[in-house]
């Protein structure tokens, strides 16, 4: 049986919850739930509504209001795609063109078949491979619009498998 709202943020990152009553700790506690989750749920908001006593409403025009918060989860594949100064030099915009005409993504958002996030991510380490994408934990480099496309195509191969899997055929 599901529980309370309190039950269902147990996990919370609970260093944030000393909120003060100032409008500021509104964000760190949206990001802390964007960080714990991976997006911004309904019952999310409806929590910090209560532990904070600002209106549900309030909290979404927030929400809204700022482009770095989710409403939505992300993806099963979250591509990372590292757009620093050196993948920048190297082609970057061009691995982003190839995403979004593969998977029909762009920017911040998530495929309707749940499958794919496309995120724009700041320098990640690896220059030296650059341009660079991180999809879930494995990290490609030195790309070409072929190369990842191939790579593209294995992980909807794979989604595909896993959605069949998962319908018990
Ligand atoms: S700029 Fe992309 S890994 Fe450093």
């Amino acid at each position: 049986m599901p529980g309370t709202v309190e039950d269902h943020f147990k996990t919370f990152n609970v260093d944030l919850w000393k909120y003060d009553g100032q409008a500021g700790a509104l964000i760190p506690l949206l990001q802390s739930a964007q960080d714990t989750y991976g997006y911004i749920s309904e019952k999310a908001i409806d929590y910090i509504s209560h532990v904070t006593g600002i209106p549900a409403a309030e909290i979404y025009g927030v929400v809204t209001f700022y482009a770095q918060f989710r409403t939505k989860p992300l993806g099963k594949y979250v591509i990372k795609v590292c757009n620093g100064t050196a993948c920048h030099v190297n082609g970057a915009k061009g691995i982003g063109d190839t995403i979004t005409d593969e998977l029909n993504l762009d920017y911040d958002e998530t495929s309707d078949d749940g499958n794919f996030s496309m995120l724009s991510v700041a320098c990640i380490g690896c220059c030296s491979l650059a341009p660079v994408i991180v999809i879930n934990d494995e990290t490609y480099g030195r790309l070409t619009p072929a190369k990842l496309r191939k790579i593209l195509r294995t992980y909807k191969h794979r989604a595909k498998q896993q959605a069949k899997a998962e319908a018990g055929d």
